[in-house]
């Protein structure tokens, strides 16, 4: 029987796919994949440090866990971005803990799990790789064959110092990963029959591994059968009109752009340390539409930093009003260790906890009532969905998404892969629903066998 790893995934991105990197290594160790706790023989935690309440949610789970660990034996893991900025701490407040991986050691994984395995004490294993020698993990194309959709790491870390976040902390120095190991991932994947990427990385308009962003998305969009290309998280600092170009002249880039502005004020924006304005924002954003006028955006803003006065608040109400994002990802401000905002919230002034509360209800209404406009204004329309299987609140019909990265949940029977054209008749603040009128282009035939495997960092 071979044993069973349970992944419990918290956090980005990032995250997601180291997770699936660390599956990969197991499976290739003689593991297999499980997603019930009960059965598994190892449950490994990729932990998230980005809010207080992420961090806590490490904590409960393992509460859980440990009942599994005494019943069973179950070997218990801790990985990411809490085992990054916790390291030997984390043993000290939880000791069954078997062992504690950062992000840049997931090579390290097989040989920590043999050795919790054999009875050896918990390991902790956080050491920074430095650009030089760090080898960025390989997604293992044949463990991929069957999916649409893929994330493809282009780069790590971020040196930038937006004072409330943790990352910089948990995730190191930005490093880029050489643009023709991003190009042959891509095409590995595309061989299998991925036919949508997602670049990703903490700041990945940043990207400097041989060629520029632009450059990159150039290349990766040359990959033959790659149908649609995307990319998160990008910072408003590298956002210029080179990418922009990008999205006017490259019909494999699909219209949206995740762009976080975290606060409308510019007070506030220059105690995050953003180093933009709201009106260079709203200007960067002007560009791209008249680039590019169908495109969707997104973005993600923080409420009640320190210092944030109702003044302040209300800019980044107007500044939602004015750019009408699709979809917005907004947080109450979290106090995190290491941070500069950290030091100074008594001087700017901590904002109590029920306005934070207050004001992210005043901007999560105001969003929902431009997502359900922006939404509804597709019903009746066709769009183009890459369908990715089976609806998850109605197994009968299928799901997918626009090229804005709207999701579609309608009636149908093209097979997962296929790009099939829905006619939308209804619309909710974060979902559309139609049926298949059309198909667009069939489903990738199965790949070839004569696939060559190419040599895997583990
Ligand atoms: N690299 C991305 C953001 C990564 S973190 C960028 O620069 O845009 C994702 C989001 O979490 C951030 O955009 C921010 O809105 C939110 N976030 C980060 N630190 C936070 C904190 N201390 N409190 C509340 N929200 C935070
Ligand atoms: Fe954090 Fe700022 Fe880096 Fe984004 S750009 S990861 S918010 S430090
Ligand atoms: Fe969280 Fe780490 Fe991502 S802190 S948001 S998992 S980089």
């Amino acid at each position: 029987m071979p044993r069973k790893v349970y992944i419990h995934t918290f956090g980005c991105q990032m995250n997601e796919s180291d997770s699936a990197r660390m599956l990969e290594s197991l499976v290739r160790d003689g593991w297999v994949g499980t997603d019930a706790t009960a059965e598994a023989d190892l449950i490994l935690v990729n932990t998230c440090a980005i809010r207080d309440k992420a961090e806590q949610k490490l904590y409960s789970a393992l509460g859980r866990y440990r009942s599994a660990k005494r019943a069973r034996g179950t070997l218990l893991g801790v990985a990411g971005c809490v085992a990054q900025q916790e390291k030997g701490r984390l043993l000290a407040r939880a000791p069954y803990v078997d062992f504690v991986l950062g992000p840049d050691n997931l090579a390290a994984l097989p040989e920590l799990v043999r050795a919790a395995a054999s009875g050896k004490p918990s390991r902790v294993e956080t050491a920074w790789m430095d650009s030089d020698s760090y080898a960025f993990p390989r997604a293992d194309a044949e463990q991929a064959r069957g999916r649409i959709t893929a994330f493809v790491t282009a780069m790590k870390g971020c040196d930038n110092v937006c004072s409330f976040c943790v990352v910089p902390h948990t995730r190191g120095r930005e490093t880029s990963r050489p643009y023709p190991d991003v190009v042959a991932e891509v095409r590995d994947l595309v061989g299998v029959g991925v036919r949508e990427v997602t670049l990703i990385g903490q700041n990945v308009n940043s990207f400097a591994g041989g060629c520029d962003f632009p450059a990159l998305l150039r290349r990766v969009g040359e990959v033959p059968g790659l149908r649609r290309l995307r990319f998160t998280t990008s910072h408003p600092h590298d956002f210029g009109a080179g990418l922009i170009r990008c999205f006017a002249e490259l019909p494999v880039l699909c219209p949206h752009l995740h762009l976080p502005v975290q606060s409308g004020s510019d007070t506030v924006l220059a105690r995050m340390r953003r180093d933009y304005t709201a009106d260079a924002y709203e200007a960067a954003v002007a560009a791209l539409h008249a680039a590019t006028p169908h495109v969707a955006l997104t973005s993600d803003v923080i409420v009640g930093f320190p210092g944030e006065t109702e003044a302040d608040f209300e800019a980044t109400l107007r500044l939602v009003e004015r750019v009408r994002y699709d979809n917005l990802y907004s947080f109450v401000y979290s106090s995190r260790p290491h941070t500069a905002a950290r030091l100074h919230e008594e001087a700017w002034g901590v904002v109590p906890y029920e306005v934070q509360v207050e004001r992210l209800e005043r901007l999560q209404a105001l969003q929902r009532s431009i997502s359900r406009e922006r939404m509804a204004a597709a019903v009746g329309t066709d769009v183009e969905v890459l369908v990715e299987g089976a609806s998850r609140t109605d197994p009968d019909r299928l799901c997918g998404h626009t090229p804005q990265n709207r999701m579609v949940n309608f009636s149908g029977s093209a097979m997962p892969g296929a790009l099939v054209s829905v006619r939308i008749d209804r619309a909710s603040p974060v979902s559309l629903s139609g049926r298949e009128i059309g198909l667009v282009e069939a489903a990738a035939p199965p790949a070839a066998s004569s696939h060559v495997r190419l040599p895997v960092v583990a």
